[in-house]
This record gives C-alpha cells, sequence and structure tokens, in this order.
C-alpha cells in the first residue's frame, strides 16, 4: 500500500499494519491495552492469557517489519505480561533492549485490597544495536547539582534522564536520586489541563515527548498502533515528525482528529517539561523561573497556579 501518512485511521492495527511496506517506519511506540479487564467502548481487555500473548505476538511482529533497519520501537506494558513481552520480542523479534525504564507516575487507580499501581514498564528497543537514532542533547534535564545543590561546577546543560522516569519527585525528598533509573510523570489525571477527558489512558505529552525527541529526527516517521487519545501523534505533529496512527475505536479516532486538527507543528508540548521545577513552591511560594521546552519554538512560564490539584483519592 503507498503509504499515507499525517493521518490517524480508525481500524485494526494488525489489518493496517499488514497493508504497510517494510521498513518505512523510523520509530513506533505502542501502548497497547494491558489484558487487565480495563474498559474500552470498542475492545474487550479480557482474553484469555494464550490469546492475548499470540495476539501480541502477531501485532508486535507486523511492528517490528515496518520499522526501518534503523528503527526503534518503545513498548508500554503492565506488570501482568511486561516478562513474556519482553523476552518475545527478544528472542522472537531478534530486538536488543537498550533500557527497561520504569513509568513511576502518580494519580494512579487508588486499590484497597492491594498496592496501588503506580507505574508502568517502557521497554526502548532496537532493530540493530549499533545503528539506531538517540539524540542525547534534546532531551537533557537539570541536573540536581544545578537545582538541588546551587553547584557552581555543574554542565549548564543538565544531564540524561535517568531509566526511572519521575514525575512528582518533591514527595520523594530522599528518593530517585540523579545516578537512580526511573521516570517521575504523573499520569493525566482529571484536574489536570492537558486532559482530553474522554480517555482513561490519556498518556502525558511530556512522556512522548523525551521519547520522541530521543529516538527519531525531524521529518520522520513515528507509527502509534494503538492511538487511543492520540497522545503520541499530537507530540509528533508538535515536534515536527510525520505520524501514522490506528485506533479500533471509531468514537476515538473522530475525537483524535479533532485533536489533531488543533495543532500545529513546533507548538509547546503540554504538562512541564520538568516535573521539578512544576512543583508548587512551598518554602516561600516564590513564582518559578521560566521554563523552556527542548524542541519546541515557545517558551511558557511555570507558575503555582500551572500546578495540578490532588483529586480526593
Ligand atoms: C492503552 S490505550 C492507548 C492510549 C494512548 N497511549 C494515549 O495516550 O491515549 C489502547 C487503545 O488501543 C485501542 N485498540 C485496542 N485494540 C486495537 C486494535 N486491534 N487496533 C487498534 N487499536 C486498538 C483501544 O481502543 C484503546 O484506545
Amino acid at each position: 500500500m503507498a503509504l499515507q501518512v499525517d493521518v490517524l485511521v480508525n481500524r485494526d492495527c494488525l489489518a493496517g499494519l499488514k497493508e504497510l511496506n517494510s521498513g518505512a517506519v523510523d520509530l513506533a511506540f505502542a501502548d497497547p491495552p494491558f489484558n487487565i479487564g480495563y474498559e474500552y467502548d470498542a475492545y474487550d481487555d479480557r482474553l484469555e492469557s494464550e490469546k492475548y500473548l499470540n495476539w501480541c505476538r502477531r501485532w508486535t511482529g507486523e511492528v517490528v517489519r515496518v520499522l526501518k533497519p534503523t528503527g526503534t520501537f518503545w513498548l508500554a506494558i503492565g506488570d501482568e505480561y511486561a516478562a513474556e513481552l519482553k523476552i518475545m520480542l527478544q528472542q522472537e523479534h531478534k530486538l536488543t533492549c537498550r533500557s527497561w525504564v520504569v513509568w513511576y507516575y502518580t494519580f494512579g487507580v487508588n486499590c484497597k485490597a492491594k498496592f496501588s499501581r503506580s507505574h508502568a514498564h517502557l521497554f526502548h528497543m532496537v532493530k540493530d544495536p549499533k545503528r539506531f537514532t538517540f539524540d542525547t542533547l534534546s532531551i537533557r534535564v537539570p541536573s540536581a547539582r544545578q537545582l538541588v545543590y546551587g553547584d557552581g561546577r555543574a554542565n549548564p546543560t543538565g544531564r540524561l534522564p535517568d531509566d526511572t522516569w519521575i514525575l512528582r519527585p518533591q514527595d520523594l525528598p530522599g528518593g530517585f536520586q540523579p545516578h537512580e533509573d526511573t521516570w517521575y510523570f504523573p499520569r493525566v489525571c482529571g484536574t489536570f489541563k492537558e486532559r482530553t477527558g474522554w480517555h482513561g489512558c490519556q498518556m502525558p505529552e511530556q512522556l512522548l515527548g523525551r521519547i520522541i525527541r530521543a529516538c527519531s529526527r525531524e521529518g520522520e516517521l513515528v507509527l502509534d498502533p494503538f492511538a487511543g487519545s492520540g497522545t503520541t501523534l499530537a507530540v509528533a505533529k508538535k515536534l515536527g515528525r510525520h505520524f501514522l496512527g490506528f485506533e479500533l475505536s471509531p468514537e476515538y479516532s473522530a475525537r483524535v482528529r479533532q485533536r489533531l486538527a488543533r495543532i500545529q507543528p513546533g507548538d509547546p508540548l503540554d504538562g512541564a517539561a520538568e516535573p521539578l521545577v512544576s512543583a508548587p513552591n512551598t518554602a516561600n511560594g516564590r513564582r518559578l523561573e521560566e521554563a523552556s521546552e527542548p524542541g519546541t519554538r515557545k517558551r511558557r512560564r511555570l507558575s503555582n497556579a500551572s500546578q495540578p490539584t490532588l483529586p480526593g483519592l
């Protein structure tokens, strides 16, 4: 099929992927249903385990086929199938895992009889361990030397993020130090300005921003087989990448198209680029310094008013 890009296709991704030529995609990001009984409008997230894994085997195989030899595949997955899918990608599809990122988030669903879920796994996989895009300059974050210690010896360009991604480090004064490997970003909860309000699994734009900036270049093609609320496509468009998404639900697809139509390349990403500087300044209530987002044209001022409030969970 001639490759049509910069579109969201309302279609089963497996059928859609099969029609794409091999080696066409630079970066794929997939956040599939986790098979945990989540309520989607057009997909039943309660498959028998073997059936779910066989389905994953087929769609991941297609994603790998459509990737360029230098392509990158990021997979978001929950605890339930993380181990199986990581082994599947490495042993069956011959990908190399560069990082096993833990995304730690706040505003997860509160559980009464078990520890509440506050993380997901993000596997950073490449086809060729020697040839891939990893633009470290585009994703640097302020270092603790800069932010916490005011150390004059700090590298003014900051540092590479760890592989544990944290979005509210202000809650963890003793944890998630710069040498650790967890990323912190809050889930997009109901009170967030960023929230589209019609998809329960909406990912934060800043999380996709880090992945797309690091692992693709302007003008390259980003694929999301499970578009959901369209975050990957929206961020790809803002960052000047071509994009292609599949989404099973006609309702979600229509809304994603509306979301994309409101975006122009160069628009700033929603949310704070660096969670630490988005924290309320509880010490003295001072306004925070202006923060810039790498890779976008516009700058935004962060203040206490930009901080979301905690829902009553
Ligand atoms: C976890 S959500 C993705 C959320 C997305 N990352 C975001 O930020 O909004 C998974 C999505 O996959 C869609 N989906 C399920 N099966 C699909 C299939 N076979 N092909 C395409 N989309 C599918 C669901 O309707 C749901 O919207």
